[in-house]
This record gives structure tokens, sequence and C-alpha cells, in this order.
């Protein structure tokens, strides 16, 4: 985390953008923007949309929300719409580099005065802070953390594999999918939308090169050309080899319902994936965690959180400022974090939360993100060392591999992709 800390400050100290407030305060409306359409996480924004109501009730809500998972189709719309000038009251976006690129475009106004009314400053970690803050201005309210490096699992076609504990490393999981594939009619590893292809090769890369080096990837400079990055990139290859991609059409949901329905073996996805798999029908699968399903960290990477973190911003001239700084309470209230969480899959930025709501897997994953000495690498998929210039660069190499096949071309995008990364 320090290492993107610093990444990320730095950039944002050379960006030298200003603050004042814009808008009006208007307080009849609150237009709220982001990609929670699914089970879930839908859910889980609803959550928090009633509490806003019955604590405003003359705010009226209007979810923007737009389809497409990790806000492929929702961030290609606001950007259009903050570059007209027509931008929403509050819109979703991820802690760290991700929220440069507004910051830097002058498109949100920083939040300090609202943090010290709402005494905000000591209710999130430290180093949360950071990754929103640029030249000791605070930018944004997150209302989670989520952890990146999950191996979802079903057990039962573990078994019939002859595999008796989830893969500990990379070469494990690749003698795991090989014998999920010699011994069973399964599908190894489910793939979703192209993006989750980027989410795979995130965790292959913190699997194989470890913290430090996954860390060191994305400081200015950093040299994708090694050896060791090279490796890496083969085992994608590899790993890739046994996926087999769900339709586009149904994103990260369709590849992880394979797994609960017993049709693939194993899916790596973040933990969002708990919420749909647990939420109550019609929206959520209903299933059990342990009897349907199993997670274990990704492969080569127990001992380290990769996080990210979904957080609420105000846009210079925000339609209706009042209604967005309502939400924005709601956004980093305890009890409003407390109703979303649960069932995002998620659990709470602030550090306060009622430990007793997080139970199942998110008992885990709050043991996990508070133990003493936990390791934290930045997901770079979901919005925290990558610029989005980068994101973009890396998702193209992604999607020529896709076609090619060659591990080769891959590396020479990445490496350029990190040089023309604009950090
Ligand atoms: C991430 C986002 C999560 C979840 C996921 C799937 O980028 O942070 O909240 O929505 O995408 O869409």
């Amino acid at each position: 985390m320090a290492v993107a800390a610093v990444a990320v400050t730095g950039a944002l100290a050379a960006a030298g953008c200003g603050g004042g407030s814009t808008g009006s305060n208007d307080t009849s409306e609150v237009e709220v923007f982001s990609w929670w359409t699914g089970a879930g996480e839908a859910d889980g924004l609803a959550a928090m949309k009633a509490d806003f109501e019955k604590r405003n009730p003359g705010t009226k809500f209007t979810n923007a929300a737009i389809a497409g998972g990790s806000g492929t189709q929702a961030q290609a719309v606001l950007a259009s719409r903050l570059q007209n000038r027509k931008p929403p009251d509050s819109f979703q976006g991820h802690a760290g580099a991700e929220l440069l690129d507004y910051i830097k475009a002058g498109q949100i106004e920083p939040l300090d005065s609202f943090y010290d009314e709402n005494r905000l400053k000591a209710a999130y970690p430290e180093q949360l802070l950071q990754q929103i803050t640029y030249q000791g201005r605070i930018y944004s309210v997150p209302v989670n953390i989520h952890r990146s490096n999950v191996l979802w699992y079903n057990p039962g076609v573990l078994k019939d594999a002859g595999i008796s504990a989830p893969p500990k490393s990379i070469a494990e999981f690749i003698a795991d999918l090989k014998a999920v594939k010699a011994k069973t009619k399964k599908v190894p590893l489910s793939l979703g939308a192209q993006w989750t292809a980027d989410h795979l090769l995130e965790n292959v890369l913190l699997g194989d090169l470890g913290t430090d080096a996954y860390n060191a990837l994305w400081k200015p400079g950093a040299d994708w050309g090694t050896p060791a990055v090279g490796k890496a990139l083969g085992d994608f290859g590899e790993i890739m080899g046994y996926t087999t991609q769900e339709a586009a059409s149904t994103d990260w949901q369709g590849a992880a319902k394979a797994v609960v329905d017993g049709r693939a073996a194993f899916n790596i996805m973040g933990d969002w994936a708990y919420g749909y798999f647990t939420g109550n029908a019609p929206n959520g699968l209903g299933k059990k965690l342990d009897t349907d399903f199993k997670y274990a960290p990704s492969p080569g990477t127990d001992g380290t959180y990769m996080w990210l973190s979904d957080s609420f911003t105000l846009p210079r001239n925000a339609p209706h400022r009042g209604g967005a700084i309502a939400w924005l309470k709601e956004a980093s209230s305890k009890e409003g974090q407390d109703l979303f969480n649960p069932k995002k899959g998620s659990i709470p930025a602030r550090k306060d939360a009622d430990r007793t709501l997080y139970k199942g897997y998110l008992e885990y994953a709050f043991n996990e993100w508070n133990k003493p000495g936990v390791k934290l690498a930045g997901s770079f998929w979901h919005g925290v060392n990558a610029s989005k210039k980068q994101h973009t660069d890396i998702d193209t190499a992604v999607g020529l591999f896709l076609q090619n096949k060659d591990v080769a071309k891959l590396q020479a995008g990445l490496v350029s992709a990190a040089k023309n990364s604009g950090q």
C-alpha cells in the first residue's frame, strides 16, 4: 500500500488542481451514478437508497446505474457526460489512481469541509485516506473494501478430479486445472467478458511475482520486460488454455455461476461474487457456502489482500449539490455502510462497523483486512494503481492476446503500456 500510496500521492502532487464549491445547493433530487445493476450489488445499493429516503424525505433518489461488470460500459458513458458538462450528482469511482484522472481534469470537488463536518478523518483507515488525497485535500467518500484475489471453487468437482485442497501456488493451480480437464467433463476455469481475463491477469501476476514485485510494477519507470514477468505471462497463457468463456453477455455473473451450478471447477473473481452467490432469489442465487461453493486466496497470494475500494464523488457543477452532499453523508455513515456491505459482498471502509453483521466469507475478509502484518496490493483492474490510459492499454494487449495467444507480444504490449502510462 505504501508503494501505491506514494505513487498516487506523487502524481496527485504534480497535477496542481484547486477546489472551491460549485453547483447549486438544490436538495430536491440526487442522481447517483454507478454500475451496480446485478444481484448483490443492486441489492446493497437499494438498501442504502431506502435508508437515504427515510432520512431525506424531500429528496428524490434517481438511480442512474448502467450495467456492465467493473464499469466497462458505465465509465464510457460517464466520461462523455463529464466531457459535455452534464455530470450526475454523484458517481462511483475507485480509490487510487482512477480518481486522479477526474482530479486532473478538474471534474470533482475536494471534500475537506464535508470530512470535517462529519468527523470522517478518524473513521477511515489512514492508508485508505492516502489513496483519495491530493495535495492534502480529500476527494471522495469510500463505501467499502473489496478483495480481488479470491478463488471460488466447487467442492464436488474438485473431489471428482481427485483434488483434496485448493491450490496454494500457480504451479499447483496449473496441475489442478489439468486434473479437472483429464478426470471430469467440467470446465476447469470459467471466464466471462474480456475484463475478467484482465482480472485473472492481475491475480496471476500477484501469485507468481509475490507482493513486493507486483507492487513495484506500478511505480513510475517500472520494467515489465523482465524474465520474471515473462514467466508469469507464460503461466497466464497456460492457464488461459484451461478456460472456457461464458457468453460475454452474461459478464462476470455467468462465469461465477458456472462454479456454483457445478459446470466449472474454479473461478477467480472479486468478492462481489459472494453477494451474488448468497443473495436471496430471484436476484441472488441463494447458494450455501461450503456446500455449493468454497473459497480460498487465489493461488500464491495467501497473506496478501489485493484490495480495491468503491467511493462516491462530488462532481463539479453537480446539478443538485445539496442532494449529492446528503447522499455522501449516507454513503459515509456507519449505518449506510452496514446496510450496504453485507449484501454487496464487501467489508465496510469505516473502521467502526458492526463486525457481527459480517458472516461466512465476509468474516474471513474482515479478519484478513484487519490482521496485523497483512500485506496489501492494489488491484490494477479496479482502479487502485493504473491510470486510465494504462488500464485501457493493458486491456487492449490482453484482447489481442485472446486472439493471437502470443505471450511475447503480450509482454511487449504491457511494457509499452507501462512506458506510456503517464505516471
Ligand atoms: C468493480 C467494483 C465492484 C463491482 C465489480 C463488478 O470494479 O468495484 O463494486 O461492481 O466491479 O461489477
